[in-house]
C-alpha cells in the first residue's frame, strides 16, 4: 500500500484538486487497493468545508467525482499514516516538514512534471481553476509513474 497525502495550505482550492484528479487516474488504473490518498492543509482555516466552488465546478466540468472530501488540517498523526507528501508550493514544503519532519517524502507536484513552473499557483488569488487542473493533471500523471515504479 502507497500512502500519498496532497499538501496545500487551505485544502479546499489545490490540494484537493490533485487528490481528486490522482485518485480518478488510480482508479482508471484499477490500482485502487494499491493506494491510500487523501489531502489536507497547513492551515485549519476552513476544516469541515467543501472544496472551493472553483474546484467543485473544475472537476466536474472533467467529470471528476468530489464525493466525500472535506477540508483538513495537516496534522502530527499525518507522519505516521502517509509515505508521500506532495505539496503544492514552496511554502507548503516550509510548513509540512515542520510538521511532519525530515525522515518523511516531502516533494513538490510539480517537481515531477515537465513543466517551467516549480509551484501550483493559488487559484483562490488568480481565479484561475482551469490552470490548477492542468498543472495538478500533469504533476499526478507524472507521480502515478513514479509511484508504480516505487
Ligand atoms: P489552497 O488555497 O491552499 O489551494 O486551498 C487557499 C485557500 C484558502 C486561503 C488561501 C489559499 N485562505 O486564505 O483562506
Amino acid at each position: 500500500m502507497k500512502n500519498v497525502l496532497f499538501v496545500c495550505l487551505g485544502n479546499i482550492c489545490r490540494s484537493p484538486m490533485a487528490e481528486a484528479i490522482f485518485r480518478d487516474l488510480v482508479e482508471r488504473e484499477q490500482l485502487t487497493e494499491a493506494f491510500h490518498i487523501d489531502s489536507a492543509g497547513t492551515a485549519g482555516w476552513h476544516k469541515g468545508e467543501r472544496p472551493h466552488r472553483g474546484t467543485l465546478a473544475k472537476l466536474a466540468e472533467y467529470d471528476i467525482s468530489t464525493d466525500g472530501m472535506y477540508s483538513r488540517p495537516l496534522t502530527q498523526h499525518d507522519r505516521d499514516a502517509f509515505d508521500y507528501f506532495v505539496c503544492m508550493d514552496d511554502s507548503n514544503v516550509e510548513n509540512t516538514r515542520r510538521i511532519v519532519g525530515e525522515e518523511k517524502e516531502v516533494i513538490r507536484l510539480l517537481d515531477l512534471a515537465d513543466n517551467a513552473l516549480t509551484e501550483v499557483p493559488d487559484p483562490y488569488y488568480t481565479g484561475d481553476f482551469e490552470e490548477t487542473y492542468q498543472l495538478c493533471l500533469d504533476g499526478c500523471s507524472h507521480l502515478l509513474q513514479k509511484l508504480k515504479k516505487a
